[in-house]
């Protein structure tokens, strides 16, 4: 197996170039995790395979849910970005499936967001084009799971930092922005700061620990840093690993004094 390596340049910030089921990070000791693991739909991705069969992308999916479980602390959240569907090479119902398997292995299930990202643009299948015979519906949106280890009300008192516009607007579970350039992050599979940025302040503290198993290009460690909170990211890839290291430090120089309020 590769080594893993760790970057820790910035105060607060771990960024770890590894598998996320191989990696080491001590359990117990997460307070929320917000990410968008592979979807296996396919994308060139570096050096994760995007195109397992169903079945085998299941049991990956168990295996490293098993494994964010036991790096929660008991009052740990989790913000889990996925598909609602599978509309290529096979219907499938991605966000069913996930989220059946997170509440078989002991996730707790908390309730869920519609991110409507507006993306009409992408459509191209239509199936049987006005005909009745084999028309497909696609939802342009994808899904933000909510789940957590033990109990829902954190155990203890902290800083909250959402303001009142911000709750009133988040707590509605349908949520409208555009998602990510791929080119101008140079990522396959980038979401936009805007996701890691309302489920930081809505979910966690500030000081609290943010994770994210698939860092890619480093968003969820940049909204971390400027909602002063710590971060750890990890991610398999050595390009995204440097792409994640690059985008966080050039972000972080230009906003030190200017965190998000
Ligand atoms: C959907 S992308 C995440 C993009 C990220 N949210 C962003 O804004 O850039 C998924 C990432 O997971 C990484 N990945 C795939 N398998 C992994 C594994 N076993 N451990 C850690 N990272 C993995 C891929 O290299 C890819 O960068």
């Amino acid at each position: 197996m590769k080594k893993t390596k760790i970057w820790s340049e910035i105060e607060n910030i771990q960024v770890i170039n590894g598998d996320f089921l191989g990696v080491n990070i001590s359990e117990n000791s997460i307070d929320l995790i917000v990410t968008s693991p592979p979807y296996n739909v396919g994308i060139q991705y570096n050096s994760h395979d995007d195109t397992m069969s169903y079945d085998e992308y299941l049991k990956w999916s168990e295996n490293w849910l098993r494994k964010a479980l036991q790096l929660m602390k008991p009052d740990g959240r989790m913000c889990l970005n996925i598909p609602l569907d599978k509309n290529k090479g096979g219907q499938q119902s991605v966000y069913a499936d996930i989220t059946t398997i997170a509440k078989k292995i002991g996730w707790k299930y908390h309730s869920t967001i519609i991110w409507n990202e507006g993306n009409i643009s992408r459509r191209t299948a239509w199936g049987s084009w006005l005909s009745a015979s084999a028309p497909y519906v696609i939802a342009p949106v994808e899904t933000i799971v909510i789940l957590y280890k033990e109990t829902w009300k954190k155990n203890k008192k902290g800083e909250s930092d959402i303001t009142k516009n911000e709750f009133l607007e988040w707590t509605n579970g349908l949520w409208t922005f555009s998602g990510e350039s791929k080119k101008k992050i140079g990522h396959p599979a980038p979401f936009p700061l805007e996701l890691p940025r309302r489920c930081i302040k809505l979910f966690s503290y500030v000081g609290d620990t943010i994770l994210d198993p698939f860092l890619g290009s480093g968003t969820t460690a940049i909204a971390a840093y400027k909602l002063r909170r710590r971060s750890i990211g990890v991610d398999i890839d050595e390009k995204y690993f440097n792409l994640a290291i690059e985008r966080i430090s050039k972000e972080c120089k230009i906003l030190k004094g200017l965190l998000w309020k």
